[in-house]
Order: structure tokens, then C-alpha cells, then sequence
């Protein structure tokens, strides 16, 4: 019981006893006693709230960085590719992320691909209740809506996406989704939340039962807000004890403080202002399982009935946690919209809390503010002696708050002193004081890299670190931004080489990767050694230089500052780097109010820790955050036009293919590739030097190269043709559907599905053939009946002949990123023995014209045993191999095995609504 709700509970108790008419010696020892204890009570609970409530629960393992960040080593592409981890590290490390790979096999991949929490995650100690055997649920929220259009549901998505927490919306009156996994049976989410708290309520019963199973087994909670809208002012739900007033006008908020939930939330801040809206609701409750989390008052012009309601200041709860003593189950329901700043911040404290520390964000906010453009801008809006001594002044003053604080400027040594007399006093006065701040390097004139040649890049950024010699500007070298981002994302191999080997540059940032909006979704990755990190802007641009032009003016600037855009900011963003512009240092002075104020209202209302790092190693923090995010995931800079902005005038669009052949290996993908390339109006990749008739890009450490690379393998459009790719490899790698969806999202999909047993013994027999160690020392039988506790090169190579043949697993991957439409399935079986039928279709299917009538082009060879062109003759005898049959017992044990992927396989076939191959239907 809180201090407060003792009070409560004692104060008629007391008033009765003190009434003179009934005094008596008995009397005064009872009124002494309830003293004494009331004292000892509130000595008590004030005590146990300063408890040190927090303890780390996870340390993270950083092993997967490509350390150390050594730029002479990682400078050519094939040192690069092996600094970085294998697809089968990223897995293993992902998988160990505990769920942060739930984005590659999630359903909604693509639209809601958001990793993970943060390892740093700090968690409540009474959390440590949870048994120690009991699994923890993948780190991913449920959302349940009424109405998957309404604007909630936007509010919702954003708020979990801003701290990046993986979750899935489905309307609530949808079929619940099976809640564990197919696999094995792990529980598959860590939180769900309600629109509304009375959709919750008013489940069907079954469905109810289901989801509240589920939570009271593996302590999961629920959060909901509740929703006025549809409902009157007064509900009543006298089964669970409560009351919701909704439509009600309320100002000033506060938090319980013995509530044991709060993280970043600070109870002992007090709101004193109006609250957004007329739309609140309001809890009274009766029964010992609910405790306030925030209190609000009645607003002096609320017209409603005052009857119902507590008008007493701060007698309104407005949050409220059900601690599950009537069901086991833990809740928290907020009386509005999850949007509104004080409750986003009990919105945050509620999901770590509910998902037992499953989900959140570390309290660690590090806070870098970048000047991009020093020198550089227009006259009359440049800094003068005032200004450059205000942001002293200023740092100064925000460094009482985020320790170490320093403005990082990044100056155009070429644009110094451009300006009107008195902004060049200004230029002047920023070399004088120079030593208050960092200083990076930017181009000499202001040039955009991408538009350069690789020696006239190298030469301004000579000439900008001669300015800084000759002014003596203390120089970090480390940290490097280019004008516009030119250069960093689209990559520019000419910058980061520069970079690279002039400079020993290892971290950079941009607002670009992987775009722009929403901003939230801005990643990072890192590309020969060198680390890009995300940025944020505080909308402060070039041109937003005094109060009025700031869109809606000062008041619009402060709502920001005070719980609207630039705190939200702050409140979700574990590692800040905000990019501003000399002008919004003069003028009205915009950058040092915001931050200044701006810092000063997250350290008055919040927990989180504000502080700075040299930029290196704020970086180093951001990728141990985010481990993941290692690789990038390329895109196609001619889909997004702020990036063909900065995508150099040579370079082209039309070096990308219009299909892809995806495999699997030995399912007669080169019969295929090989009769597509007779197609007068369809170009294959060129052949690859290592891969042959392959590209292996998305696959492999290739990939890391990134697109030049890729592009490299097409040639220049030719009017009427269409250009294709096969790798085989592609079809059951883990990764490949997500970045070839990111790169190539128009492309069509060929997929070969061949009987798997007779799949996997022709890849056998390949690796005979290439005199593989591990399948000449086995007969096939031990390869495929290899357990556990076989050899590992065994078990490996078990793996890699049985796995791609798991057709359903793989295919339902590529339906997670692809439209259905998109993907074109071939009858293995009818390749081999009809490939004029297969041929005809897939025509049809990539649309190309002319259409050509295969049969005349196709015979079928005795010889040979398959069918050859009539020109170009059959396949080489590396394909179609003479060996013996497949033993019987090898034969029976994958049957066994495929049965239940072929099942799964005929309903997915079947959910798809395309025929089933031949041999699945035997
Ligand atoms: P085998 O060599 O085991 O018979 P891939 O090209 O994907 O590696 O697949 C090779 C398989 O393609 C061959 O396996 C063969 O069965 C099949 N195939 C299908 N049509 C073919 C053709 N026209 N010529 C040769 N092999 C063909």
C-alpha cells in the first residue's frame, strides 16, 4: 500500500478518535499506538522506494563487431568482405540475440522489420519473480485493434517502432495467431496491447481464454489504452471492480511513486500545466489489485457531471496497473492516446514492466550535436561575435546537465570569412576560441563528393586540413561528414577510400540510410571499416534562422522542446546525433535554445541519462546496441529520389535484372538458365570468373561489396531485352528474400521445386564428382541418417543436402518480403521431361516478347537421357550425371523426413492457390 492510499485508508479512522465526546485513557493509548504506527508505515515504504530498484540484465556480446576497426586492412573489397561475419556467424549471433532474428522470420517482414530491444536494458528487480526455467518469449508485441484503419493504430506502430521493438497489428476480430512457434513451441510474443481496453474484455470467450492462458503461463502482460469514442461517459464493470469515466478535461499529471514500474519516468516530476484534448479517461476502482500509476485533475472548465468524479487536485487516476489478483495477469490501461508525452513515458515503463524486462530501451541517451557547415552560408545569417560566444556560453550551460558536452563543428575552410565585416569578425572569433569545441573535417569548398573525381576529392580535402593547419583548428580525425550527405549512403567507393586511406576516418553519419522517412526508421551499417551511424534532425534547417520561421513559430519550436518532436527524440533514440547549421547558431540563436531547453526538460522529466562520447566512440555504442546492423541492406537508388540526388550522373539504373532464377541447387537450374539464355530478347549475367553462370551476391560475403559489384555483372540496357540472374544458392538462404526485396522489390522470382530426395542425392553425387572429403569417406546413407551426435563436418554436410529440399520453410520466406504474383514455381519434374511446356509458361509469366515457340528449339537427346537445344547442343556432362540409384533404406528415411515439409508444402501450394508439382502429388 502507498504512502499516500494509507492516508487514505486512516484519515476517517482518526478524525473519528479525535472527536472530544469520546476521550477516554484507553482511547489516548490507541491514538499514541496508531501514531507510532503510521510513523513506522511511512518510514518503511519511504525507505523501500530508495532501494536501489534496477539492476543490468544482459551483457552484451559484441564479438560480432569487425574488430579492430583497423582501416589499412579492410581497404580492398575482399579484405572487407573477411572482416565481416558469415551469414552463419550473423545467425548464430542473432539467434543468440535471444529473437532479434525474429525480423527475418516474421510475418510481416518488410513492413514492420524492427529488431530487438537493447541489451543494455536496465529491468525492475522484482522482476527476478519470473521462474528461472520458464522461456522467454521472443522480444515481440502483439497489438490487437478494433479498427486496423483508425488513427491509433498509426500511434501505436510508431511508438513501438520509434524504440525499435518488433510487433505485429491484426484486428482484434481476426483469429488470434497461433501464439507459440511452429517450430518449437517457444512463446512468440513478449507483450500484447489493446486499442481498447474493452475489445480486450469483450473477446470471445474461447479466444479470451487462449490469450489469458498464455499470459498468466509465461508472465506476460497487457497494456490498453482506453477509448472514449464509442463508448458513453461512464462505463462500469462491476465484475472487475472498476470504473471509467471517459470525455473528461484535465490538467496537471503526476506519477505514483511507489509504483514499481518506473524506469523513465520520474515520479517526483509534477506537470502543473492543461492536458491535451477533452477525451480522458479516468479509473475508480475498488478492489486492492489496482494501484494508481498517474494522477491528474479536473480541469477548472470541465462541463460534465462532477458528481462521479474525484474533483480533488490530483483525484483523478489516469493510468492505472492491475497487478492480475484476480487473474494472474498484469495490466496497465492509460486513459489516452499513448502519443501524449507523459504517457509515451508511462507507455515505456509499461512495456519493459510487463514483458518481465523483455522489451525496452536502455536509459543511456548519448547526445552528439553536429554543426555540418562552419563558414559556410549565405551573408547576413552568418554567426558574428555574439553568436560564436553564445554557443560557448551555451555549451557551457548544457554541459551541466549532459556531462562533457562539446557543439562538434564541421567546417569549409574555403567559405571562411565570405561573409559581411561583422560575420567575419565572427569566423574570426570561432578560430579564436576554437579549443572550446570539436572540429571535423568537411570538403574545402563545400563540394558534394559524389560529384567528384577521386583526385580532385582528395585534393579539397588536402586543402581543408591545410585552413585547419594554418588556423591551428584542433582537428578530430576520425569523424568525417560530407555537404548533403554526398557519398556516404548512396555508398561512393571514391569517398570512403579517400577517407579511408588519407584520413583514418571510422565513423561518419547520414539521415540517408536506408531514407529519410520516417526518421525513425534510419539505420546504421558499416562499409570498409568505416561505421555509419544514423542522424537525426531537430528541424532546424538552412533556412529556419529566427523564431518566426520556424514552422508555427516559437510556440510550435517549444511544443517540440516540451514533449513533442525534438523530446520524443530524446526519449527513444539511444545514441542522438542531430544535425544543425552554422545559421541556426546566429540569428535568433534557435540551436542553443533548443538544446538547451530541450536537455533541461528530459533531465526534469525523465530518468535517462544524458551524456557525450568522442563521436568514435559513440559509434562503437550504437553498434553494440545494435549489433545487427552490421551489414547494410542495399537499396536501389533509382526507386527514392532524394537518393539519386546524391548517385553519380555515370552511374545506372539499368544494371539490375528484371527476374531472378532463385534455385535450389540441383533442381535442373542450369537446363533453365541454359534454355532462357537461347531467348533472343533475354540477356544472363555476365559469367563470373569464381561463380560461372552465377552471380552470388546476396548470399554471400559479396554482398558486403555492395551494388557496383552487383552491377557490374549486367550490362547497359539494350532496348527490348531483359536481363535475368541465376543463383542457386539463393532459394533456402536466410538472408537473401530480405536484401534482394530491398534491392530488387520489382523483380520476378523463379523457384525450381524437384522431388527433394532425388534433389538431395544429385547434390550428393555433385560433391562426389568434386571429389568432396566428407562425401567421399561416407556413403550417402551416413550422410543423411548423420544425428547429433555425429562428427560435425558430417552433420554439416547432412545439412546442406537435406535443408533446401525443406521447400516451405524456404518458400514461405520469400512470401514474407515478395507479392505471390511475383513468384513464378517450376515443376522440376516437368523441366526434365517437358521443359517446352515450362518454357512456354515462364514466357508468359516474364511477359517477354517475342514469344518463342520452344519446341522448335528443344529435342530430347536418348543419348543424354533430357532434353538438349538444337543449336547449342546438350548440357555439359557435369549435369545430368549417370550414377546409380538411391538406396532403398537412404530412400525410406527421406521419405520419412520430407513428409511433413511436403505437407506443409501441398497447403501452402494449395493457400496460394497454384497447382501442386507431379511428384507431390504421389
Ligand atoms: P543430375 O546431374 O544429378 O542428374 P542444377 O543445374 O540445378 O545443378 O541441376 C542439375 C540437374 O538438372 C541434373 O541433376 C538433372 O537431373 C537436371 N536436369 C534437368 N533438365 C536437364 C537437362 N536438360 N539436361 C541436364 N540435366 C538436366
Amino acid at each position: 500500500m502507498s504512502t499516500r492510499r494509507f492516508m487514505v485508508w486512516i484519515t476517517p479512522g482518526l478524525t473519528r478518535m479525535f472527536s472530544p465526546k469520546r476521550w477516554s485513557v484507553v482511547k489516548v493509548f490507541s491514538v499514541i499506538l496508531t501514531i507510532f504506527i503510521t510513523w513506522a508505515t511511512i518510514l518503511v515504504l519511504s525507505g523501500s522506494e530508495t532501494i536501489h530498484r534496477f539492476r543490468i540484465r544482459l551483457i552484451p556480446n559484441t564479438d560480432i563487431l569487425p574488430a579492430p576497426l583497423n582501416h589499412k586492412d579492410l581497404m580492398s573489397s575482399k579484405n572487407l568482405a573477411a572482416s565481416l561475419p558469415t551469414d552463419d556467424e550473423l545467425v548464430q549471433h542473432l539467434r543468440n540475440q535471444n529473437g532479434a532474428l525474429d525480423p527475418y522470420i516474421s510475418d510481416k517482414l518488410g513492413i514492420n522489420r524492427i529488431s530487438g530491444g537493447s541489451p543494455y536494458l536496465e529491468v525492475p528487480d522484482m522482476m527476478a519473480e519470473v521462474p528461472s526455467d520458464l522461456p522467454t518469449p521472443y522480444k515481440k508485441v502483439l497489438i490487437l485493434v478494433e479498427d486496423t484503419s483508425a488513427p491509433l493504430v498509426l500511434t501505436l506502430g510508431q511508438f513501438f517502432g520509434q524504440q525499435r521493438i518488433d510487433y505485429k497489428t491484426l484486428a482484434n476480430k481476426a483469429e488470434l495467431p497461433r501464439l507459440t512457434s511452429v517450430e518449437d513451441n517457444s512463446p512468440k510474443y513478449s507483450l500484447f496491447v489493446f486499442d481498447d481496453f474493452v475489445s480486450y474484455l469483450s473477446m470471445p470467450e474461447s479466444k479470451k481464454r487462449v490469450l489469458d492462458e498464455y499470459c498468466s503461463y509465461y508472465r506476460v502482460g497487457i497494456l490498453a489504452m482506453s477509448q472514449s469514442a464509442r463508448s458513453g461517459e461512464i462505463e462500469l464493470f462491476s465484475d472487475l471492480k472498476l470504473k471509467i469515466q471517459h470525455r473528461m478535461k484535465l490538467q496537471h499529471y503526476k506519477l505514483e511513486p511507489s509504483s514499481p514500474i518506473w524506469r523513465v519516468g520520474k515520479p517526483e516530476a509534477v506537470y502543473q500545466d492543461q492536458l491535451p484534448s477533452q477525451d480522458w479517461s479516468v479509473f475508480t476502482a475498488s478492489h486492492p489489485t489496482y494501484r494508481p500509476l498517474a494522477y491528474s485533475t479536473v480541469a477548472a472548465d470541465w462541463d460534465g457531471t462532477k458528481t462521479d468524479v474525484n474533483v480533488t487536485k490530483f483525484g483523478c487516476v489516469v493510468a492505472i496497473h492491475d497487478i492480475g489478483m484476480m487473474d494472474k495477469i498484469q495490466k496497465i490501461i492509460i486513459g489516452y492516446d499513448i502519443n501524449f508525452w507523459l504517457n509515451s513515458i508511462v507507455g515505456m515503463d509499461a512495456i519493459t514492466f510487463l514483458s518481465n524486462g523483455n522489451l525496452g530501451l536502455t536509459l543511456d541517451r548519448y547526445v552528439q550535436v553536429d554543426v555540418d557547415d562552419m563558414f559556410v552560408g549565405k551573408t547576413g545569417i552568418r554567426t558574428h561575435i555574439k553568436d560564436a560566444d553564445a554557443m560557448a556560453a551555451s555549451q557551457e550551460k548544457i554541459r551541466k546537465i549532459v556531462p562533457g558536452f562539446r557543439w562538434v563543428l564541421g567546417f569549409s575552410g574555403g567559405s571562411f570569412q565570405t561573409g559581411n565585416p561583422e560575420e567575419a569578425k565572427g569566423d574570426q572569433r570561432m578560430i579564436e576560441i576554437a579549443d572550446k569545441f570539436i572540429w571535423f573535417d568537411h570538403m574545402y569548398k563545400h563540394e558534394q563528393p559524389h560529384l567528384l573525381n577521386a583526385t580532385h576529392l582528395r585534393q579539397s580535402m588536402a586543402s581543408n586540413m591545410e585552413f585547419a593547419q594554418e588556423k591551428k583548428i584542433p582537428v578530430m580525425r576520425d569523424y568525417m561528414v560530407t555537404p548533403h550527405h554526398s557519398g556516404i549512403y548512396p555508398v561512393v567507393d571514391t569517398l570512403y577510400d579517400a577517407w579511408v586511406e588519407e584520413r583514418g576516418v571510422t565513423c561518419t553519419s547520414t539521415e540517408e540510410y536506408p531514407r529519410y522517412v520516417p526518421h525513425w526508421e534510419r539505420r546504421g551499417f558499416i562499409y570498409k571499416g568505416v561505421m555509419v551511424i544514423p542522424r537525426q534532425t531537430c528541424r532546424l534547417f538552412t533556412h529556419i534562422n529566427t523564431f518566426e520561421e520556424y514552422q508555427g513559430g516559437k510556440e510550435e519550436l517549444d511544443i517540440s522542446i516540451k514533449g513533442g518532436y525534438l523530446f520524443k527524440v530524446f526519449l527513444y533514440t539511444p545514441v542522438m546525433i542531430f544535425m544543425t547549421h552554422m545559421s541556426n547558431y546566429a540569428n535568433d540563436q534557435l540551436a542553443q535554445y533548443s538544446f538547451e531547453h530541450v536537455t533541461e526538460f528530459v533531465a526534469q522529466y525523465t530518468n535517462l541519462r544524458m551524456q557525450t562520447l568522442p563521436p568514435v566512440e559513440i559509434a562503437k555504442k550504437y553498434f553494440q546496441l545494435y549489433p545487427d546492423e552490421v551489414l547494410p541492406i542495399w537499396t536501389n537508388p533509382c526507386d527514392y529520389n532524394k537518393h539519386m540526388e546524391t548517385w553519380p550522373k555515370e552511374k545506372s539504373c539499368d544494371h539490375f535484372p528484371s527476374f531472378v532464377i532463385v534455385g535450389p541447387q540441383k533442381t535442373g537450374t542450369t537446363a533453365l538458365h541454359t534454355f532462357l539464355e537461347a531467348h533472343p530478347a533475354l540477356k544472363s549475367s555476365k559469367k563470373d570468373p569464381q561463380y560461372f553462370e552465377e552471380v552470388q551476391f546476396f548470399n554471400n560475403k559479396n554482398y558486403a561489396i555492395g551494388i557496383d559489384w552487383y552491377m557490374k555483372h549486367f550490362d547497359d540496357a539494350e532496348k527490348g531485352v531483359m536481363q535475368f540472374e541465376k543463383s542457386a544458392n539463393y532459394f533456402d538462404n536466410e538472408f537473401t528474400p530480405q536484401r534482394m526485396f530491398a534491392l530488387l522489390p520489382n523483380a520476378k522470382i523463379v523457384v525450381i521445386l524437384a522431388e527433394p530426395a532425388r534433389r538431395a542425392y544429385s547434390w550428393y553425387q555433385h560433391l562426389r564428382s568434386h571429389e568432396d572429403p566428407t562425401v567421399m569417406n561416407y556413403t550417402f546413407y551416413e550422410v543423411v541418417s548423420s544425428t547429433e551426435n555425429s562428427p560435425r563436418h558430417l552433420r554439416d554436410t547432412r545439412n546442406r543436402c537435406l535443408k533446401p529440399g525443406e521447400y516451405a520453410t524456404h518458400l514461405s520466406r520469400w512470401l514474407k518480403f515478395y507479392p505471390r504474383n511475383q513468384i513464378f514455381l517450376v515443376d522440376g519434374d516437368q523441366l526434365n521431361k517437358d521443359p517446352i511446356m515450362t518454357m512456354n509458361k515462364l514466357q508468359k509469366f516474364i511477359a517477354v516478347t517475342p514469344y518463342i515457340d520452344y519446341y522448335k528449339m528443344l529435342r530430347f537427346d536418348k543419348e543424354k537421357g533430357f532434353y538438349c537445344l538444337v543449336e547449342q547442343g546438350c548440357l555439359s556432362p557435369s549435369k545430368g550425371r549417370k550414377y546409380n540409384p538411391m538406396d532403398a533404406e537412404s530412400s525410406r528415411l527421406l521419405k520419412n523426413h520430407y513428409a511433413p515439409h511436403n505437407a506443409q508444402l501441398r497447403t501452402l501450394l494449395t493457400d496460394l492457390g497454384r497447382p501442386h508439382p507431379r511428384w507431390l502429388m504421389t
